[in-house]
């Protein structure tokens, strides 16, 4: 059986540059991973199946076609290695921003990857089909994104900086956010991404005001450095001088009955 953790996505900054013809935008993003994240299992089997648990099991249960499945039909259709049960522990908050269903899509290529002997390469394109964001997911490094977010460049991360997630419990449509986008082009990303921005805060916002006050929490607490939403929300974070400062922020935040998740930059 080979285990993989689907790691939390952020967007430690968003540039989104232009609308394109075929709907999607284009980005100038710097995507980093923490190292928690849902849980991919994968094991060989005598027929498919697909087995979901975990705090945020039940808001995907019912769809009985999910990223996870369709990655393993386009592993299969792409490189055969036959049936497979497989097993997905969703701990992260589902529509929130920070890869989720991309990451857990890709931590299943990458398991079966493992047991089949495919390098990540090989699997891009599908990763590629599945959604903007799977191919960051898949190679999971600190990376500049560019075009929808596919077109990679590794970049130098900031590894063990500890960070705190927050997600205020609000479901956000990330084709609606980017709907909501103004259209105006703010500039490309800097060398420092301090010095970025997210452009997606204000349409998701517009769409959940409680993302206000997650910044504003955020940012009142000392030893928080960076603070940002992430991808198309709601979920934002903050990057921490230290683990004590980190913990002492969940504690605080903790009052607000919102979901947390104290990790580090990987
Ligand atoms: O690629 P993915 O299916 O994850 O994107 C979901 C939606 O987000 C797209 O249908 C599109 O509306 C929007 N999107 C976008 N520009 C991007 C990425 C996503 O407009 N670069």
């Amino acid at each position: 059986m080979i285990t993989e953790t689907a790691k939390a996505k952020l967007n430690l900054a968003l540039h989104v540059r232009a609308r394109r013809p075929d709907g999607y935008h284009e980005l100038e993003t710097l995507f980093a991973f923490v190292a928690d994240g849902d849980i991919v299992t994968v094991a060989p089997a005598e027929a498919d199946s697909f087995t979901l648990t975990g705090p945020f099991a039940a808001v995907l249960s019912g769809e009985g076609d999910n990223l996870v499945t369709r990655a393993a039909r386009g592993f299969r259709d792409a490189f055969g290695g036959g049936a497979h049960a497989i097993a997905l522990y969703k701990c992260l908050p589902v529509a929130s921003g920070i890869g989720g269903g991309s990451a857990d899509a890709a931590a299943t290529l990458r398991a079966l990857g493992r047991l089949h002997d495919v390098a990540l390469d090989a699997m891009f394109p599908i990763a590629d089909a599945l959604g903007s964001d799977v191919p960051a997911c898949l190679y999971g490094v600190t990376a500049i994104g560019r075009g929808r977010g596919e077109q990679l460049e590794p970049v130098p991360g900031l590894p063990g900086t500890p960070v705190l997630l927050v997600n205020p419990g609000v479901g956000v449509s990330t084709a609606e956010v980017f709907r909501r986008w103004d259209g105006v082009d703010r500039g490309p990303l800097p060398a420092d991404p301090r010095e970025g921005r997210n452009d997606l805060e204000p349409p998701a916002r517009a769409i959940a005001p409680v993302i206000d006050a997650v910044l504003d929490l955020l940012a009142a607490q000392p030893g928080a450095g960076l603070v940002r939403m992430s991808g198309s929300g709601a979920t934002c974070f903050a990057l921490f001088e230290d683990d004590a400062s980190r913990d002492a922020a969940a504690e605080s935040l903790g009052r607000q009955g919102w979901w947390l998740l104290p990790t580090r930059l990987t």
